[in-house]
């Protein structure tokens, strides 16, 4: 990390660790390369970055985000040499931003604390911090740091309720908190045109925030008003051509989804890949575009691109145990809760003696809105009456494809 000297008329001479992506704007946060799960949930095949930035201004000195607290000494290592900062700005009480908040308050103990009323009640709820150390700022409220201004704006549901972002309009820099952000341990702070970014704010989308795409979708459009020349969330890359990562989100969450099937299946003795396989076919010859995944070893950033433009999603799964496998299962959960923008969806799948678990389709996903289009069971190897089935169901899912004008 680059270390340089700075010097100001108001706050003497320091030396900070630190990246430059404006005049007296910084990246002072943590890289985390080795980080192989997010929640216990999402793979990082790249590590990811817990995004901490220190703003100087000609008079107050903010630090924006925190860290896990366990990368708190790295944090203020990054900070040495910074004798004062006057305010500890948060955006959100996930503790990958907010968790060293209490140790920083201590270390620095003429600091103060700021956020919104929402994130203050979140943030005590989570960690201990006294009242007489936060100022609650309203939506859309703004503080200085003399020649630059703080702006904060409430963009609730990206991902958390009390989720905030922060603006400086002076430098026409926005700090988007978890929106737009990507779990990407990089090498370059700046994302320029890197595609290997991208892919990883696509696979960030799918998993955080596309649950909340019609909320995300409206604060996409508050962004229209915002003059921005970067974009500095809290995880990944720092977007110095912030339009990209705007009209990707605008693609992802708008558009809608193609003339394409996803079929995840998971097969333990073969026949549930017949069946798959053989619709799938039946649905290339009919002119539709088919994704076939096996789950068995499937990361779940394997399906983002699928889930982001297919319109109907065929679930595979054999019998194990007299349930669907848990493999299925867990993909079908998974489902309902992302609710991706597919509007169909079927179960198939092959069964020893008991067919009720392929029988209850209508109970998969109890809260994804998507219209049940098939359900084809075989017993054991898939027959000829199977096939027929498939093809069959092959058919009704054209129709449906045609109803919603993709053919
Ligand atoms: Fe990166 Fe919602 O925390």
């Amino acid at each position: 990390m680059e270390t340089c000297a700075l010097t100001f008329e108001s706050r003497g001479e320091f030396a900070v660790s630190k990246i430059a992506i404006k005049e007296d704007i910084f990246w002072v946060g943590i890289k985390d390369p080795d980080r192989e799960l997010f929640d216990g949930l999402m793979p990082l095949p790249q590590g990811t970055t817990y995004n901490a930035y220190l703003v100087v201004g000609s008079e107050k000195t903010a630090l924006i985000d925190t860290c896990e607290p366990e990368f708190i000494n790295e944090l203020t290592a990054n900070l040495e040499g910074v004798d004062q900062i006057d305010y500890i700005v948060s955006h959100h009480a996930e503790q990958d931003h907010s968790g060293s908040i209490p140790l920083l308050l201590e270390r620095y103990p003429e600091s103060t604390l700021l956020c919104i009323q929402k994130n203050k009640d979140m943030l005590q709820t989570l960690l201990t911090i006294p009242d007489d150390r936060i100022q609650v700022i309203e939506d859309g409220g703004e503080v200085s740091l003399g020649n630059k201004t703080i702006r904060f704006e409430h963009f609730p549901w990206v991902h958390w309720p009390e989720t905030t972002l922060t603006y400086i309009p002076e430098d026409k820099v926005l700090f988007p908190c978890d929106f737009l952000g990507s779990h990407y341990c990089w090498d370059n702070l700046f994302a320029g045109d890197d595609p290997v970014v991208y892919k990883g704010a696509l696979e960030y989308y799918v998993q955080i925030m596309m649950l909340y795409s019609t909320m995300t979708a409206k604060h996409l459009d508050r962004l229209k008003e915002f003059d921005l020349e970067f974009i500095c969330p809290s995880h990944g890359s720092v977007y110095d051509k912030p339009q990209i990562i705007l009209d990707l989100y605008e693609k992802w969450m708008r558009d809608p989804p193609e003339n394409k099937v996803l079929i995840p299946y998971v097969s333990a003795h073969g026949s549930t890949e017949i069946m798959a396989k053989h619709l799938g076919k039946a649905l290339e010859k009919r002119g539709v575009d088919v994704e076939l995944k096996n789950l068995i070893g499937l990361s779940l950033n394997e399906l983002a691109d699928d889930l982001i433009d297919a319109s109907t999603i065929v679930l595979g799964s054999s019998v194990i145990m007299a349930a669907l496998h848990p493999l299925a299962v867990y993909t079908a959960f998974l489902l309902d809760r992302l609710k991706p923008k597919a509007k169909f969806a079927a179960l198939i799948g092959s069964y020893g003696w008991s067919p009720n678990p392929l029988k209850k389709a209508d109970e998969l996903f109890p809260s994804w809105k998507v219209e049940l289009v098939g359900n084809v069971l075989s017993k054991g190897h898939p027959g000829d009456d199977t096939l027929a089935e498939l093809d069959e169901l092959a058919d009704e899912i054209v129709a449906k494809h045609r109803e919603v004008g993709l053919f």
